[in-house]
């Protein structure tokens, strides 16, 4: 059984501009899911028979930042899902040099809500003991618990419930979103997916997960003694940059990494999720940039993009309707170099364009 319990909103209060006001909430998930009994099977237990698997009962407390543009009521509420080690933080950078940044602050001045959270596991967001309590099928199931809450429930006193809700990922936050379509398909509570930083990864593909991160607890004792070693970070953020380093400010990269957040093991190995078929049925698009040195740079599957939709759009069926967009100039981390306006204005582009009900 899944259910909420209540929705509770801190007095936390967020300035970005004049015409958006965001606040801090904390909001209680039901998970209840079956994992893989060891996090490291790549298709995350959907293809595993019951002995392998074990189940996942609790109730998490996932933060979120809302985002919503004053004095506009709107029909769509985004749910913004941040990558591996990375937090809410990642839609808008909490700091003066790097406020435009900010792609909860342009779609709020596009006139869209949103709502930035922090993954199972990673920030202010419930941390369970058990790393491999972290894997997609509990990650992706309290995010889809929270869109149907949106749906029901106004995230404030006095709102209305939101009638769309789109998901927009980032890297692993983009395969959690991916890892829902696949196991819920045509009940998903998603109506649109925008899906930033991934494409299909095949089976074989992924580099071992020790050339990805380290035990956090070992990167930064200060932060992480005592957790858990299956919770991972990474040492070297700047394959998440173009490898032109005029596209990017050193000093993003520089505060991107002193305020890098864990991930787990789980989130890591099961990638492989994105390259099977779903049936789901909302409108989707993946938009990588150019220049993201984990799916394009080297990789020869960028440069042609007819190419790249058809091999991707095989893994959609049912979806009403399907793209892949090359940001020119973007990383990986789409929203943090000099291209990042760019980024935000396809992004925003695509959310209108599914609210609008095309
Ligand atoms: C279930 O999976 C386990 C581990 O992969 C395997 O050893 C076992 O033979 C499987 N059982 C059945 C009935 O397929
Ligand atoms: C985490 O839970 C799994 C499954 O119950 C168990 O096998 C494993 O030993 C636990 N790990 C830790 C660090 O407690
Ligand atoms: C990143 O942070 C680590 C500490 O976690 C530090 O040792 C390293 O020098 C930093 N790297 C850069 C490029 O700032
Ligand atoms: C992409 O950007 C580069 C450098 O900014 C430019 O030289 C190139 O013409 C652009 N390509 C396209 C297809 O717009
Ligand atoms: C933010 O402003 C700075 C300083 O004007 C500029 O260098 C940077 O490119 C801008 N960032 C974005 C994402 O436009």
């Amino acid at each position: 059984m899944l259910l909420f319990l209540s929705a509770l909103l801190s007095a936390v209060r967020l300035a970005l501009g004049a015409s958006c006001s965001c606040s801090a909430t904390s909001i209680p998930v039901h998970v209840d899911a079956l994992v893989p009994k060891d996090p490291t099977d790549m298709f995350a237990g959907l293809k595993s028979n019951t002995s392998s698997l074990r189940r996942v009962d609790a109730t998490y407390d996932i933060y979120g930042v809302f985002c919503q543009p004053e004095g506009v009521s709107s029909d769509t509420v985004q749910i913004l899902v941040h990558g591996i080690t990375y937090t809410s933080q990642y839609w808008s950078p909490p700091v003066e040099e790097f406020r435009n940044y900010s792609y909860a602050a342009f779609a709020c001045n596009e006139g869209l809500p949103s709502l930035a959270i922090d993954s199972l596991g990673v920030g202010l967001s419930t941390r369970p003991a058990n790393a491999s309590d972290v894997q997609f099928p509990t990650a992706s199931q309290a995010i889809s618990q929270l869109a149907r809450h949106l749906k029901t429930t106004p995230i404030l006193p006095g709102a209305r419930a939101f009638k769309n809700v789109v998901g927009i990922g980032h890297s692993a936050g983009s395969a959690t979103l991916n890892f829902g379509a696949v196991s819920e398909g045509r009940d998903s509570p998603f109506d649109a997916l925008v899906l930033t930083g991934s494409l299909s990864v095949a089976a074989g593909t992924l580099p071992p997960v020790n050339q990805f991160g380290s035990p956090a607890r070992d990167v930064e004792p200060l932060r992480w003694a005592g957790l858990d070693p299956d919770y991972i970070t990474d040492t070297d953020r700047g394959l998440f940059y173009p490898p032109n380093t005029n596209s990017f400010s050193s000093r993003m990269l520089a505060f991107d990494n002193f305020t890098k957040d864990v991930g787990t093991i789980g989130i890591f190995a099961q990638t492989p999720v994105t390259s099977l078929g779903n049936q789901f049925t909302g409108n989707v698009v993946k938009i990588v940039g150019s220049e993201d040195q984990l799916f394009c740079v080297g990789t020869g599957r960028c440069a042609d993009v007819p190419t790249l939709v058809a091999s991707e759009r095989v893994l959609w069926p049912d979806a009403k309707s399907f793209d892949v967009v090359i940001v020119n100039g973007s990383g990986h981390d789409l929203n943090l170099d000099f291209f990042a306006l760019k980024a935000f204005d396809t992004f925003v582009g695509f959310v209108q364009q599914f609210s609008s009900g095309t």
